[in-house]
């Protein structure tokens, strides 16, 4: 029984807890499968290797325990034996050509970089602790939430802006060193659609743990209609109610389009704000509510330490927080959302 629950406990925390698809161990994705495939191998490899060791050692301690009758008896010594000497070199060899072939073939296969011409690329720029996402050709951007087609190779080249991070979405696919010079691609192929939880990989500063992101996997034509709608967002709407209306001029007062863009644009000191009402979660951890958003523009540290905010934050208070966080969740820029993933 204790075996049994010690096996449920790290099955809850390699499924993620709860966060959507956040879990390597049941693959959704070609990555994640041929990933997969290579855990199962060598942890077959791992486990006969365990069983033969276990049954030598324990065949060993019984064949020359000590018996009645026999002080200080030592058994026959020993010293130098080529056979087994050949047997347990052979052995090793044998079992880390049978892991390294499956391996090696892998990293190559997902190392694939011949793009077709019509392949979507997305360049990710990571930093501390966010994700800016530019999909080429298509002249818009977003932040913390990719979309991408079902069943279609879909390119990601990374660059970090600051120290190194690490991509990586555990359903979809491997991971992948985001390097502040040296460019990685990589592509995620996924079989199904649906929400799926990504996180950063690599210790990245106080909120490496919150720099998470998600990949929302919709069909190719809710697909085609989310980057047309993104392509078509005017940054200047007026908002319906006159409360995020006062929010809008509270936002621009108080310079934050200084460092967030809405609607295409080469700023991203910030993440880019386009479509900020229809994210998964607020700064990629936070269930996206009003509540917990004007806590956040209150006081960001409080939610991501070490985040840029803190640092270049106009003081607000609460009332202008609240209209301002009416504005921020108003702008739904489509009706492709992660629902339309889910249904
Ligand atoms: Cu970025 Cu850890």
């Amino acid at each position: 029984i204790k075996a049994l629950s010690l096996l449920g406990f790290l099955a809850l925390i390699l499924s993620g807890c709860g966060k959507e698809n956040l879990t390597a161990l049941v693959p959704k994705g070609y990555g994640a499968e041929v990933s997969m495939d290579l855990i199962i191998l060598t942890t077959v490899v791992m486990l006969v290797v365990f069983a033969v060791v276990m049954a030598i050692f324990i065949f060993v301690l019984i064949r020359f325990r000590k018996k009645k009758g026999q002080e200080d008896f030592i058994p026959k010594q020993v010293e130098g034996n080529h056979t087994l000497e050949t047997v347990w070199t052979v052995i090793p060899i044998l079992l880390l050509i049978i892991i390294a072939i499956p391996t090696v073939l892998a990293t190559f296969d997902l190392a694939d970089e011949t793009e077709a011409s019509d392949s979507i690329n997305i360049d990710v720029t990571g930093y501390q602790f966010w994700w800016h996402f530019d999909y080429q050709g298509e002249d818009f951007q977003t932040s913390q939430d990719i979309y991408i087609p079902v069943g279609e190779k879909v390119y990601f080249n990374m660059l970090s802006s600051d120290v190194i991070h690490y991509f990586w979405v555990p359903s979809l696919s491997g991971k992948l060193d985001v390097n502040p010079e040296n460019e990685n691609t990589f592509y995620i192929e996924a079989y199904e659609e649906g929400v799926y939880w990504g996180k950063c990989a690599e210790f990245c500063g106080p909120s490496h743990s919150l720099m998470d992101f998600k990949v929302i996997v919709v069909s190719k034509e809710e697909y085609e209609q989310w980057v047309a709608d993104m392509k078509n967002v005017d940054p200047d709407e007026e908002p319906e109610s006159a409360v995020a209306v006062e929010g809008k001029e509270l936002f621009q007062e108080n310079n934050c389009m200084g460092c967030h863009a809405i609607g295409s644009s080469p700023v991203q000191t910030g993440p880019n704000l386009t479509n900020f009402g229809n994210r998964e979660t607020l700064a990629g951890v936070e269930d996206l509510d009003k509540d917990t958003l004007v806590k956040w523009l209150l006081d960001p540290e409080e939610i991501k330490p070490g985040n840029k905010m803190t640092d270049n934050y106009p003081a607000l208070n609460k009332e202008d927080a609240e209209k301002i966080a009416e504005y921020l969740l108003q702008l739904k820029h489509t009706d492709i959302t992660s629902e339309s993933a889910e249904n």
